[in-house]
């Protein structure tokens, strides 16, 4: 055979994976191939792939006659959007897609080349863990790649699409990237399976309810989107990454846009209902500020009770933390402060302003967050948007109570506008709770007591329910029209272009895990 021929058949190989009958078997379980995946993530023409031709060398099990070129991986550089992202995608047909010591080594060429060019790295996964023939080989491969992902988090955005199966080591890498996305009725997360959880605790579950896409979007959090099939997934991607910088010294890419800076939408005025325990919608203020009404909701089905994701104000990337009124009040309870303080660190990170629209009551109480932790958790948003230096905006819209008003970007935590809107309560607490401490004993000694109550929190509403304490210290830099609510945060945030702040110099903190 010339070689020129030889090339072309090894090439072949390569593409044909596991064979026909297993991208058959592929299709017909609903996913895309692996070259089809990578084809639909990338810019057309643009992926280069690198170590096609590496094969395993494991020789035990007759693993010596079944030698796929690529061993079941397909890594490379190509473009999305004109830049330049770093991608490995695992084929479920060689292996089900199970991680050898030669695939690991693959991976971690392009963590490595990553990590050089300050590009990010997509994970496609479909995977049935570590390769069972190889051992400890292919434990130590995880571990190489674990470690790579930890250096790179907060050095180049990482993500993960689950798009199959991913048991064992497969869901730790995953785990410690930026976000996970998983395709419904297709991929499946979970550290051991149906069978072992039944001989071990005889429990009896699914696949689907122990680690499907919507258990780990709205039950465990570990998975931050769900997308109806392959496509969807790669779409996705393809549009995070447009909100992302390449990495942590860049900027995010601009988008330039038609969205008029000062445009105002009346509505905003009649947001807020008359009565102060009326629910409304705070995906209506966000639709209604940022640019096309444009926004990437990030764990929209995880703690409803927060807000987050990305837009643009004035074609820059704005991460958005926001209560959310219309769910559990907006109180902040264990998952809503995890979910936000993750995402406000991922911003700071890769030097994505923050803006944070508050309503807030306070912290959820009761006994099973205060078991489960709320002080611990809800510290961790606190530290998040303390230690978070990049522009920092925030527009109190209504309640900013108690402990919830410092940790939700107040001034006082370093954020650099504080805006509110006359509508604005911000006190300790709730004048009912307020006025039941402190004239417990006035109200009970009242002939009327209703009457003496309502007197007391009229009184307290009048002093504290409203902003202008607060803008009076300078806590509150501008009590602002809600309909010019756009072109408030885009000349404010025009006007933090190119901030510099730092923390001190330590090894790192030690943020409440
Ligand atoms: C080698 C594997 C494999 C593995 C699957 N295959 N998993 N080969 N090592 N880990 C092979 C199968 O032999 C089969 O080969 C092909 O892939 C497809 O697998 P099926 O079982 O036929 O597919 P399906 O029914 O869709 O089930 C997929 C699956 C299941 C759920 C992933 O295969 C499975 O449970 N695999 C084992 C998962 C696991 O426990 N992995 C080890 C985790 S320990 P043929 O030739 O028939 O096509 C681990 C430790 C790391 O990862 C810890 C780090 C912290």
């Amino acid at each position: 055979m010339d070689t020129l021929r030889y090339l072309e058949e090894l090439e072949r190989r390569a593409e044909l994976g596991g064979g026909e009958e297993r991208l058959r078997k592929q299709h017909d379980a609903g996913k895309l191939t692996v070259r089809e995946r990578i084809d639909l993530l990338f810019d057309p023409g643009s992926f280069q792939e690198v170590d096609k031709l590496v094969t395993h060398r494991c020789r035990d099990f007759d693993m010596d006659e079944q030698i796929v070129p690529g061993d079941g991986v397909v890594c490379g550089q190509g473009r999305v959007e004109g830049r330049p992202v770093y991608a490995f995608a695992q084929d479920f047909t060689v292996f089900g897609g199970s991680l050898s010591e030669t695939n690991a080594a693959k991976i971690v060429k392009i963590m490595d080349l990553a990590m050089k060019m300050g590009a990010p790295v997509v994970g496609l996964n479909d995977s049935g863990g570590a390769r069972i023939q190889e051992g400890v080989l292919s434990l130590g491969g995880y571990a190489d790649i674990f470690l790579r992902n930890t250096l790179a988090s907060g050095v180049v955005p990482q993500i993960s699409a689950i798009m199959g199966p991913c048991a064992g080591g497969a869901v730790y890498s995953p785990a410690i990237t930026d976000f996970n996305i998983m395709v419904e009725g297709t991929s499946y997360m979970f550290v051991t399976g149906p069978d072992v959880i039944r001989t071990v605790t005889h429990e009896e579950v699914t696949k689907e309810q122990l680690g499907g896409a919507m258990t780990h979007n709205a039950t465990s959090g570990v998975a931050h989107f769900a997308v109806a099939d392959d496509r969807e997934c790669l779409r996705l991607i393809r549009e995070l990454l447009g909100y992302l910088p390449g990495n942590n010294v860049d900027n995010p890419p601009r988008r330039e846009t038609s969205d008029p800076p000062d445009r105002e939408d009346e509505a905003l005025d009649r947001l807020i209902p008359e009565s102060p325990n009326q629910p409304y919608d705070m995906h209506d203020l966000i639709q209604s500020v940022f640019d096309d009404g444009g926004f990437l909701e990030v764990h929209r089905h995880y703690a409803k009770n927060i807000i987050v994701g990305f837009a643009r104000l004035g074609g820059t990337t704005v991460g958005i933390v926001a209560n959310q009124p219309a769910h559990l009040a907006g109180t902040l309870d264990i998952d809503a402060s995890v979910k936000g303080a993750r995402f406000v660190r991922f911003c700071d990170a890769f030097n994505i302003p923050l803006v944070t629209f508050e309503d807030v009551p306070g912290f959820l109480p009761g006994t099973r967050q205060e078991y489960g932790g709320i002080i611990r958790h809800g510290a961790k948003l606190l530290f998040a948007f303390a230690e978070a230096t990049v522009p920092k905006l925030t527009v109190i819209t209504r309640k900013a109570y108690g402990g919830a008003y410092c940790v939700m970007s107040s001034k006082h935590i370093r954020t650099d506008v504080n805006f509110a809107w006359p509508s604005a309560e911000i006190a300790v607490m709730g004048p009912e709770g307020a006025v039941n401490i402190l004239y417990k004993r006035e109200i009970d000694a009242a002939p009327d007591k209703a009457a003496a109550r309502a007197k007391r929190v009229a009184e307290f509403k009048e002093k504290f329910a409203n902003p202008y304490v607060a803008a009076s210290r300078g806590f509150v830099d501008e009590v602002i029209r809600p309909r010019q609510t756009r072109a408030k945060l885009i000349a404010a945030l025009g006007g933090l272009d190119g901030k510099r702040d730092r923390n001190p110099p330590k090894k790192h903190g030690n943020i409440p895990l």
